[in-house]
């Protein structure tokens, strides 16, 4: 850990990873020494694709992308930031439809430990509707989702889906 580096974390559950993810990782790598991908393990959700195929999407999304890393987490957000020594937790907001949730998680997270600060970036407004249960809606139907995903994320939901059936 170098304390000269501005480190930014980037947390989420990424079930899966978006284009729309994808996007804020592109915009924070230039501003940050040093980000890192963080998958929440504990998250509240009960994701489709285990940890270790999420982490494998990850890896495979952010390869070429300068000072960008792959990590996963338990526990508070918070926390983690503090052991990597980052002093940033990126989030994207979408739509005004998201600031209620981020703006009591970021005030939460600096109750906690007020030297880590939020920083939210909008991606490109071709992906404020996206989600990643909206992809999944449109994948278990086998409508068309190439805009929206990596490919080899597409590949692995269409095979989900396919044994699923
Ligand atoms: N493009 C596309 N979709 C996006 C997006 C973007 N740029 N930004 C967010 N989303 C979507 C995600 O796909 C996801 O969709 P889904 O709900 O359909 O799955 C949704 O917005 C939010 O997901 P995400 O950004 O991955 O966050 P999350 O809510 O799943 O994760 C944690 C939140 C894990 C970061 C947060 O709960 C956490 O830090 N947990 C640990 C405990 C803790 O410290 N809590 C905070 C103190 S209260």
């Amino acid at each position: 850990m170098n304390p000269a580096q501005r480190v930014a974390i980037y947390p989420g559950t990424f079930d899966p990873i978006t284009n729309g993810h994808v996007d804020i990782i592109k915009r924070a790598a230039p501003l940050f020494d040093r980000v890192i991908v963080t998958l929440a393990v504990n998250s509240e959700k009960r994701p489709l694709f285990s940890t270790e195929e999420r982490l494998e999407m990850i890896r495979r999304s952010i390869e070429g992308i300068p000072g960008v890393d792959v990590d996963r987490f338990s526990g508070l957000v918070v926390d983690y930031a503090h052991q990597v020594g980052a002093s940033v937790i990126i989030r994207g907001l979408r739509a005004v439809s998201d600031f209620e949730y981020e703006f009591q998680i970021a005030l939460m997270n600096r109750k906690q430990r007020r030297e880590i600060d939020t920083v939210f970036l909008m991606p490109d407004e071709k992906y404020t509707y996206l989600s990643s249960s909206i992809v999944h809606e449109v994948a278990r139907n086998g409508g068309a989702i190439e805009a929206f995903v990596p490919p080899f994320v597409r590949e692995m939901l269409a095979e989900r889906y396919k044994v699923d059936k």
